[in-house]
């Protein structure tokens, strides 16, 4: 009997059991985010986004979509993923709690947003769903002056976002030195280094039918070949806009 409660301490010590991931987490984040809004914000904050060069229009991508695109990427523990423009901060939540990836940040202006994301970090910090080594955080700051040089994975939701920082943004992915992949809600501008790899049709908060999502790639500057960027689905939309333009 005394050995095997000493070959069940030792099995313990090798391999804990892993409290880093709730046991259905889509049931959790709803618990979790249950009657804390985000949707309205004072008119003050609005105000400061829109000087600030963004917009204050609030939507969600929901969970099954998320899970769905996150299906597809097969984040690895060397993945930084980033929301740009992060709302109350579901979908990073998602990310840190269901992918193994090392560091999920989130950026957002309004501060009553950024209040609740961060509210929900420190539940998940104390409910010891977050794992030594793994970086979850949420910033209070506008995108255009954040440093996301290390995302390998980046979402916009930017449908609302002024042309300026949309443009801005994606000079700034394409100057990363490593390779980028994009999801971006509706498509983005054409720019020579987001090479074009699949689209989905997925429900939104806003839209229970589905909205068009992109996922691009993003090759280094120093390793890009024009030719080769353009995806077969890039030359089928060049050609529609151009139709579309005649
Ligand atoms: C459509 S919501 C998307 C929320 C979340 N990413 C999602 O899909 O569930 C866009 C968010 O971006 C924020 N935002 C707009 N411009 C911004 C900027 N320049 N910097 C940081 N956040 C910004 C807005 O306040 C808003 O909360």
């Amino acid at each position: 009997m005394k050995y095997f409660f000493v070959l069940l301490g030792a099995l313990y010590c090798a391999c804990p059991p892993s409290l880093a991931e709730p046991a259905d987490p889509k049931a959790y984040l709803q618990m979790l985010f249950e009657n804390k809004g985000g949707y309205t914000i004072p008119e003050e904050e609005i105000t400061a986004i829109l000087t600030a060069g963004g917009h204050p229009q609030y939507g969600e991508i929901t969970y099954d979509s998320a899970s769905h695109i996150l299906n597809d990427l097969d984040l690895t523990k060397n993945d930084v993923f980033y929301d740009l423009g992060s709302g109350v901060g579901k979908l990073v939540l998602q990310v840190y709690l269901t992918t193994p990836v090392k560091k999920s940040v989130g950026i957002e202006l309004s501060k009553t947003r950024w209040n609740i994301a961060e509210t929900c970090r420190r539940q998940i910090a104390s409910d010891e769903h977050t794992t030594a080594g793994r970086d979850l955080s949420f910033l209070n700051q506008n995108i255009s002056a954040t440093n996301i040089s290390d995302a390998t994975v980046c979402f916009i939701s930017g449908i609302t976002f002024p042309q300026p920082l949309i443009h801005s943004i994606m000079d700034r992915l394409s100057a990363i030195d490593h390779e980028v992949k994009v999801i971006s809600v509706l498509p983005l501008p054409f720019h020579k280094h987001f090479k074009l790899l699949k689209t989905y049709t997925l429900p939104m908060s806003w839209s229970p039918e589905g909205v068009e999502v992109c996922l691009y790639q993003l090759t280094p500057t120093s390793q890009f070949e024009p030719a080769e960027n353009l995806s077969k689905l890039d030359r089928k939309r060049k050609r529609r806009v151009l139709h579309e333009e005649d």
